[in-house]
């Protein structure tokens, strides 16, 4: 398993002698307004399930997201997190050797690497704004039977249109492509982006509820595909790897649509306006790049003669975590990505990165 993920609060909390809950927590993608107050009052009241085993297959859950998506049942696995398909996949699919559309989130690498499965990069351009150029991705795919593609992407934001991700799977009908959209829902009229309904054979998509609806603790997350890559997904289902608590959340998230959609709605405009203020008040900053995002970070590129490390330890000690994105394959020591928070904390963290970076 890799190290470096962001939302690190333990080591910070231990590192200043805190509470891990007193850390603004900006390295960690989660939504700032979740989770939905309806939901902690449900589950609040049903703690007491965790004295049963849950359902062993959290088949009803999954009936219940797949008769929500339009989708036969055997189209739709639910998982210990998205994570659990991500290290599952490679395997269960037998892949041979994966194109990774980066720099993106590590774990796709980690997956094939822990499972032996051969990976390289297909990195996107700084100067396109990291976004994807179909005819590039074309080129780069070659001989690749599985292309990770996370849309919109972490850390840069960036969104493709749904059609262009349907055109180049059509292009290659043998290729496996993995389309991890655990931030879409952050995205406006996010269903028009999203591969789930109208989605082409060769597409596998990965749906998280811990972004949008902030359960990252609950740990739950989706794979929809062709029923025949879900068969082999499920061969590798473990018993009971959805809690009792995380399948009575989803249950609710889904019986009740109207309260998940206003509140998904609620936290697009809240996002979108934050991520205004937040990139209005970073472009302040002399010989700061903040890249276009269509979702809730921002990837920053820092003035010159600074490091992400130690504008990261600067921020550390008044308790505020970023993301610092050395680690990212395809990025630099002078990248980080900022989480947008609730409206002071995003105040705070552009005032403190101006005065250190100005200074
Ligand atoms: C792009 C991306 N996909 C998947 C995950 C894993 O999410 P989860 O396992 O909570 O669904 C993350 C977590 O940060 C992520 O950034």
């Amino acid at each position: 398993m890799i190290t470096g993920h962001g939302g690190d609060i333990y080591a910070l909390a231990r590192e200043l002698g805190c509470d891990p809950f007193d850390i603004a927590d900006m390295s960690s993608n989660v939504n700032p307004l979740g989770p939905p107050p309806e939901l902690m009052q449900h589950l609040t009241a049903r703690l007491n399930r965790i004295k049963a085993l849950p359902e062993a297959d959290a088949g009803r859950m999954q009936r219940q997201f797949a008769a929500h998506c339009d989708l036969p049942a055997d189209q739709v696995l639910a998982g210990n997190g998205t994570t659990q398909m991500i290290y599952d996949l490679p395997r269960a699919l037998d892949l041979r050797e994966a194109l990774i559309v980066g720099p993106t989130y590590a774990d796709y690498a980690d997956g094939c690497r822990q499972n032996s499965v051969a990976c390289r990069f297909g990195f996107t351009r700084e100067r396109d704004g990291f976004g994807v150029d179909p005819d590039r991705l074309r080129d780069q795919i070659q001989t690749a039977d599985a292309v990770y593609w996370c849309n919109p992407n972490n850390p840069t934001g960036q969104l493709t249109g749904a059609d262009t991700i349907r055109a180049v799977c059509r292009d290659y009908p043998h290729t496996t492509f993995i389309i991890d959209e655990s931030y879409l829902p952050f995205v406006p009229q996010h269903e028009d982006h999203s591969l789930i309904r109208e989605r082409p054979k060769n597409a596998l998509v990965l749906h998280s509820m811990s972004k949008i609806f902030r359960i990252p603790g609950l740990r739950v997350g989706f794979a929809i595909g062709a029923s025949e890559r879900i068969a082999r997904l499920r061969q590798f289902a473990r018993p009971w790897s959805i809690n009792s608590l995380a399948q009575t959340a989803v249950t609710f998230l889904l019986a009740n649509a109207r309260l998940s959609q206003d509140f998904v709605h609620e936290s697009q405009i809240f996002v979108g306006t934050e991520r205004d203020a937040l990139v209005k008040r970073l472009e302040t900053i002399p010989g700061i790049q903040v890249f276009p995002s269509q979702t809730s970070f921002l990837l920053v590129r820092l003035p010159a003669h600074h490091r992400a490390d130690a504008v990261c330890r600067h921020l550390r000690a008044a308790r505020v975590l970023v993301r610092d994105c050395t680690n990212f394959d395809g990025l630099s020591a002078q990248f980080i990505r900022i989480s947008l928070k609730t409206p002071d904390v995003n105040r705070q963290c552009a005032e403190m990165l101006g005065s250190y970076l100005s200074a």
